[in-house]
């Protein structure tokens, strides 16, 4: 699938979020659009086929030479206790390591119970140590360079509780955040689909991800590289994460709904109004 996303425009591609062992996900129906918010509700649940299977796929990718960046997207399986979920983000490290550009830990789903907790500092310093020191030891093993690891946080946070994640992801030397993921705030909706469980994701999910960014982006004097990702439209919606502090976007939502001419659209407009697009193709 990550090749024919990166034929369509696409400079990266995130894969999963994956855990240690196959599991199902949460019982279908599990994802709903909101056709007249032009969002969507998910409680996937990290539906996956394991890290083994999926380390056989990202090897049969990197046969090739890939023309984009590669993220590998790790989480905890549903019934890991919080207590053990460092192994579970680690394990998967050690097995995609080869194979991944880079790494996102995945903190911030609202669809594992007790997930967003491993933001909380008494969480988030063991599990960054445990994957910095993994990281470290898989360097040099393969020879090869430390991949970056970056958190990707919950748009549900308050302020103090960003500050302290963005303190912490200072102090341990993370590469850089990922913000935001969905959220489970459900304000200024029309469709009657808001009423589903699970994270909302799509424009009205823009303006607050644009704000967690500038936060950071400011908080940080730009110093720590910011992911912006949420309601990603339009190319006015990527200037608006860049000019927040963003230096690399993501989206999802929008493929949904605009389909697969969407990433050539906003980079053809990206580059009319003036901007240097930056693509690995
Ligand atoms: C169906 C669906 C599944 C998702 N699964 C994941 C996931 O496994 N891991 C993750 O970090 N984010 C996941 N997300 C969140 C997106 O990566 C993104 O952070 C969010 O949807 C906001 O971007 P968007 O408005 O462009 O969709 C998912 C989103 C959707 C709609």
């Amino acid at each position: 699938m990550a090749p024919g996303l990166a034929m369509l425009g696409f400079g990266h591609i995130e894969v999963g979020t994956i855990t240690p062992r196959p599991q199902a996900g949460n019982p279908k129906p599990r994802i709903y659009r909101l056709p007249k918010d032009e969002a969507l509700i998910n409680r996937m649940g990290f539906p996956n086929d394991g890290v083994k299977a999926v380390v056989s796929r990202l090897r049969a990718m990197n046969q090739v030479e890939r023309p984009y960046v590669l993220g590998v997207s790790l989480g905890k399986q549903k019934n890991t206790a919080l207590e053990n979920a460092a192994a579970d983000y680690a394990s998967i490290l050690e097995e995609v390591f080869p194979y991944a550009d880079y790494l996102a830990i995945n903190v911030s789903s609202p669809n594992t119970p007790e997930l967003r907790k491993l933001q909380g500092s008494n969480y988030l310093g063991q599990l960054l140590d445990s994957l910095m020191a993994v990281n470290r030891v898989l360097s040099t093993k393969h020879g090869q360079a430390k991949r970056p690891l970056l958190i990707k946080i919950s748009p549900d946070l308050s302020w103090p509780e960003v500050d302290d994640i963005v303190q912490t992801a200072i102090d341990k030397h993370v590469d850089g955040v990922i913000a935001a993921n969905t959220t489970i705030e459900r304000n200024g909706l029309k469709d009657a689909n808001q009423a589903q469980a699970g994270g909302l994701s799509g424009p009205p999910l823009a303006l607050r991800s644009t704000q967690i960014i500038r936060h950071i982006s400011k908080q940080t004097n730009g110093r720590l590289p910011i992911i912006g990702v949420g309601g990603i439209r339009t190319a006015a919606d990527v200037q608006a994460k860049v000019d927040a502090g963003a230096s690399l976007v993501q989206l999802y939502t929008a493929l949904v709904y605009e389909g697969p001419r969407l990433p050539g659209r906003i980079l053809r407009e990206l580059s009319n109004n003036g901007n240097v697009v930056n693509r690995q193709t």
